[in-house]
């Protein structure tokens, strides 16, 4: 769903994807991503998208988020924003919403375009019949 603007509560995490941005390693594709995760308890743990020559080994903005939050010890998310320059709001990567839904499955996405239009999406609606880690359950 397209919104005119994010929520304003939500500042500091498009702040912080933005600053990630800023450091994005995208010399391939010239499209940097920011993207920035909170915790349920109010962190934010931000990425961006590392290329590499050998470009498979890429990696998207919103997995380096993870693996930091992760890292550092955070489990449970509510919440992501993901800002780039292409001009509608860029929605996670298929690999990413896998990421994401071991560990958040209920999380909340914004992508916010340069113009400030802002989408918002579940995780549920972006991935519906999730493989999780219950699906591993009896083997
Ligand atoms: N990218 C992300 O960082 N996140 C996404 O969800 C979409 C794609 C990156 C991967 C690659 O570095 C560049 O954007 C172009 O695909």
């Amino acid at each position: 769903m397209v919104l005119d603007h994010l929520p304003s509560a939500h500042a500091p995490l498009f702040s912080a994807a933005e600053t990630a941005r800023a450091h994005a390693w995208a010399p391939y594709s010239h499209f940097p991503v920011g993207a920035a995760l909170e915790t349920d308890d109010g962190r934010i743990f931000a990425g961006c998208n590392v290329e590499n020559a050998s470009y498979p080994a890429g990696t998207c903005a919103e997995r380096v988020a993870l693996g930091t939050a992760i890292a550092t010890g955070a489990r449970q998310f509510v919440r992501l924003v993901i800002t780039s320059q292409q001009q509608d709001p860029t929605p996670p990567c298929g690999i990413c919403r896998q990421a994401l839904v071991e560990f958040a499955p209920a999380l909340e996405i914004f992508a916010v375009a340069p113009d400030g239009r802002a989408a918002r999406w579940s995780l549920a609606e972006l991935l519906p019949a999730p493989f999780t880690p219950a699906s591993l359950e009896n083997v």
